[in-house]
């Protein structure tokens, strides 16, 4: 997976919390001192589960909150900031029906890339199912990105990981 989601974390985890506890996060997760992440090198998902485990513990956060955190960061700073084209999307449903498309196509030029894939279900026009395809098992991360959108558009809307899936419930 690339880096630049550890990247993301560093940024949230520096920001909110300090350098210190990043460099506590990596020591907790058994990072040696001389690894560096870069947005286009590849991170092993276990590795980068171990740095958000111990981003919990060292920030005194149960794991769905630094999840929650994470997602959040992602969604109102770093993405639009590293990503902004995507986020010219006009609501977080636009954004989100796009997604499937955004990741297909932003990872077509990186080496070694293997984005999730997501396939849509309606069940009438405010519940959207977004069914997780990925080998990596990392739907727990959708909740906490998608409730960031809601966020960064200003929107009410529930995410919950149900099964493979995430229900998004608009209001
Ligand atoms: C426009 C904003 C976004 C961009 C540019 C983006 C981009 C990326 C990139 C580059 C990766 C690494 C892929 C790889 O290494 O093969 C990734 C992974 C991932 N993205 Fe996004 N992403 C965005 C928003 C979201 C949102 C809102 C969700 C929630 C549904 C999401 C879910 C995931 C998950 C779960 C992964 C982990 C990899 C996996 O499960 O296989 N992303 N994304």
């Amino acid at each position: 997976m690339k880096g630049t989601i550890v990247k993301c974390l560093e940024e949230l985890v520096t920001e909110k919390f300090g350098a210190e506890k990043w460099r506590e996060s990596l020591e907790r997760a058994g990072i040696p001192e001389w690894r560096t992440f870069t947005v286009l090198g590849d991170v092993d998902e276990a590795e980068f589960m171990r740095i958000m485990q111990g981003v919990a513990g060292a920030a005194l956060l149960s794991m769905e909150q630094a999840m929650d955190a994470f997602g959040e960061h992602w969604s109102t700073v770093y993405g639009p900031k590293v990503y902004g084209a995507y986020f010219s999307a006009r609501s977080a449903r636009e954004l989100l029906l796009n997604l499937d498309h955004i990741h297909e196509v932003m990872t077509k030029s990186m080496e070694s890339a293997r984005p999730p894939r997501f396939r849509y279900e309606w069940r009438g026009d405010k519940l959207l199912i977004m069914h997780y395809e990925s080998r990596r098992g990392l739907a727990a991360l959708m909740p906490g990105l998608i409730r960031g959108l809601g966020k960064y558009y200003n929107e009410k809307l529930t995410a919950r990981v149900v099964g493979n899936a995430v229900h998004v419930q608009f209001s």
